[in-house]
Order: C-alpha cells, then sequence, then structure tokens
C-alpha cells in the first residue's frame, strides 16, 4: 500500500476485478498526510459509471490490489501535512475529482490535458473509505453550504458538464442543445448547465418513470426514445435544422443517431459510452455537414470553480437519487448497474 499509516479506519476495498460482490468492508490502516497533502475525513463519496468501469478492470489492467474506489469525495480536514499554511483541522472541503498525479504537470492547463490526469481514485487510493489523502493543492473550500451527500454528488458531474456543455459545446444563448440520458447523473447536470446559460434544451429517456426528472432538471423537450424517434422529434421541433449541439454519454448505439438530429456545423460533444464503445463514421457526411465532434474527459480546476459557484447560488442543484452507507457499496453499484437509477448515489462511511 503507498499511503503513509497511522492509526485503522473502515473502507469498502477490492483485491479482484469482478461484480460487486468483490467489494468487502474491512479495517485498514488510515492515511497520513504526506508534505503538500491533507487528510480529509469523509462525510460522504459520490459514485460515478466510472467506478464500475475500474471495478470490473474494464478501464486499467494495473490497478493495484487492495484498491479503494471513489472520486467525488465531501467532508471535513482532518490533519494536515507539512508545508501546508491555508487548511485547518476542521475545515469543509472538496476534493478534486480528478487531477495531474505527477508533480512535475502542476502547472500545465487547463489541467486535464495534462499527461498524468487522472480520476481521483484510479490507482491512488479514493473516497470509498472514512479518510483520503489528498494534495493540499487540489482541494477545494466548500462554500455551497449544501449538505454534504448532496455536495458529494456533484464534483465529477459538474466540471463535466462545465467542460462539456459551456466550453466544448459552446452552449449560448441562442442554442438549441440535445442532452442524451437526461435523467442521469451526468445528463441532469449537463441539462441544468444549458439551461443555465439559457439555451434551449432536448433530452432523452428511456422510460415513462424518467420524464419528469429530465422536466425537474430544466429540459424544455423529453423524449422517450422507447416510444419515438428521438432524432424525428428533434427535427420537428427545430423545424428541420437540428440543434447547434449534442451532448453525448452514451455513445455508441446513439451515434448516429445524434448526428443526424445535429445542424450543418453543429458541435457534438461526448464523454460517456454507456451505449457502446465504438461505431462507424460517415466520412462524406462528416465533410458535407461539417460537423465538429469533441472529445470530452472531466474538466479543469477553474471549470470545477464555475461549477461550486454554480452550485453555490442555487443556478445548479444538487441531482442525489439516493445514498447508501459506505458498507452497502455492492448494493449501491448494483442499483447503478440496474438502469432504474435517476441521478447520483452516495456512500456515507
Ligand atoms: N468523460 C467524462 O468526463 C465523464 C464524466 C461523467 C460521466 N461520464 C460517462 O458518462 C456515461 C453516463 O454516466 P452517468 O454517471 O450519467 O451514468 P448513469 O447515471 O448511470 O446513467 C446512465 C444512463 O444512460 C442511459 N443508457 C443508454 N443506453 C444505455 C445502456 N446500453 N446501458 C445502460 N444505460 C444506458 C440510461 O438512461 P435511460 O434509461 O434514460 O436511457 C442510464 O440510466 C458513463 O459512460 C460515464 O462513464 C464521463
Amino acid at each position: 500500500m503507498s499511503q503513509a499509516e497511522t492509526a485503522g479506519m473502515k473502507a469498502a476495498v477490492f483485491h479482484q476485478f469482478g461484480e460487486p460482490d468483490v467489494f468487502r468492508y474491512e479495517d485498514v490502516a488510515e492515511p497520513a498526510p504526506a508534505e503538500g497533502e491533507l487528510t480529509i475525513r469523509v462525510a460522504a463519496c459520490g459514485i460515478n459509471r466510472y467506478d464500475l468501469y475500474l471495478r470490473m478492470g474494464a478501464v486499467f489492467s494495473d490497478i493495484a490490489f487492495p484498491h479503494v474506489l471513489g472520486a467525488d469525495v465531501a467532508g471535513t480536514v482532518a490533519a494536515v501535512g507539512a508545508g501546508v499554511n491555508d487548511w485547518r483541522e476542521g475545515d469543509d472541503v472538496i476534493a478534486a475529482p480528478g487531477y495531474p498525479m505527477d508533480p512535475v504537470d502542476a502547472d500545465v492547463r487547463p489541467e486535464n490535458r495534462a499527461p498524468s490526469f487522472e480520476v481521483t481514485g484510479t490507482h491512488a487510493w479514493g473516497g470509498n473509505a472514512e479518510y483520503i489523502r489528498m494534495p493540499a493543492r487540489y482541494v477545494l473550500r466548500d462554500q455551497t453550504g449544501l449538505a454534504k451527500h448532496e455536495l458529494a454528488a456533484m464534483p465529477l458531474v459538474l466540471m463535466t458538464a462545465v467542460h462539456a456543455v459551456e466550453t466544448l459545446g459552446e452552449v449560448n444563448a441562442k442554442s438549441h442543445v440535445l442532452v442524451q440520458a437526461g435523467a442521469s447523473g451526468s445528463g441532469q447536470v449537463c441539462v441544468q448547465m444549458a439551461k443555465a446559460l439559457g439555451a434551449k434544451v432536448a433530452a432523452t429517456v428511456g422510460s415513462p418513470e424518467k420524464v419528469e426528472t429530465a422536466r425537474q432538471a430544466g429540459a424544455d423537450l423529453v423524449i422517450n426514445y422507447n416510444e419515438t424517434s428521438f432524432t424525428d422529434k428533434v427535427l420537428d421541433w427545430t423545424d428541420g435544422v437540428g440543434v447547434d449541439t449534442v451532448i453525448d454519454n452514451v455513445g455508441g448505439s446513439v451515434f448516429a443517431e445524434n448526428l443526424r438530429a445535429l445542424r450543418v456545423g453543429g458541435i457534438f460533444v461526448n464523454f460517456g459510452l454507456v451505449g457502446g464503445i465504438s461505431s462507424t463514421i460517415n466520412f462524406k457526411e462528416l465533410i458535407f455537414r461539417q460537423h465538429q465532434l469533441r472529445g470530452s474527459f472531466m474538466g479543469s480546476m477553474a471549470e470545477l470553480r464555475r461549477g461550486l459557484d454554480l452550485l453555490r447560488d442555487g443556478v445548479i442543484k444538487p441531482a442525489v437519487d439516493r445514498t447508501y452507507p459506505l458498507r452497502d457499496v455492492a448494493e449501491a453499484h448494483r442499483y447503478i448497474e440496474s438502469r432504474a437509477v435517476r441521478g447520483k448515489v452516495v456512500l456515507i462511511p
């Protein structure tokens, strides 16, 4: 284990890749902060789809076991490492959900394009535990006033939404936007982000129960794609022109239809692949329709701060579906896999 060790703590640990039953709720060593680091007492830790992929071994095969997942941490400072002057024990904090792991990349901007940028809890231990160790430069003061479980639902999807919708998607008050999976954890926040920018927003959902969720997130048009073609609906909605921006977290299964719903010269932003990792592309269409294809991974610290400001100001609201005690992490993963989930699932140590 790479963490400096002191007393014990409880953690949701796994010793091999696999289904949710690989989790063990175990006593492990509590991390102590090295120079330039903080230890955070975790009050709540959000789960992301990415955690499920990591657990299955679908992203990296070089994870050292035992491992602890968890990118979205809200908590309080428990211990302050040498050389850290501006933090005190008990300060309310949020851990960055991703950051450059190698200190040589500390000055790369935006941070998410640094070679060593990684989601928190990928190789280093994450927040599915009572404590997490973090470089102090990637810890933010919590000024939102939200309950910790609401806050812990947000950092990763907020950072992603600002980057995908505002920065890459170039969404503004004149935009028509299509957001895929508008009732999902990331989709709800992208809908809210596009509305915050003044856009008109259409969102897709896969069941009648999710229609209201996407509407509450702010979507002007919600399309159950199991009842009707989302592309036809979107083309109707835009008088046959297509939307200015597609924000896609589904991937392969809807790629061709997403491009059909996009206007000439429109921007396609993808950041997710629940519906498949690959697709084919028609270059004739790409050339004549001049689509801008953009891949989006996480975001910068500035984008995270921008998202947290919107959260503090109540412009974006937390999208919590439910919480689970940390010891029930396997059940929480199964619930997300069931596809019934409408928003974020949060673990409480
Ligand atoms: N690149 C990044 O920075 C970044 C950041 C956040 C998330 N992501 C990615 O975005 C994707 C969505 O994440 P999330 O946290 O929003 O997920 P989530 O809350 O679990 O929701 C995923 C939703 O996708 C829809 N879906 C469509 N096709 C599906 C399929 N074949 N299998 C399962 N679900 C399907 C389902 O909604 P319906 O039933 O309504 O269709 C499902 O509820 C994931 O791939 C995740 O890794 C990437």
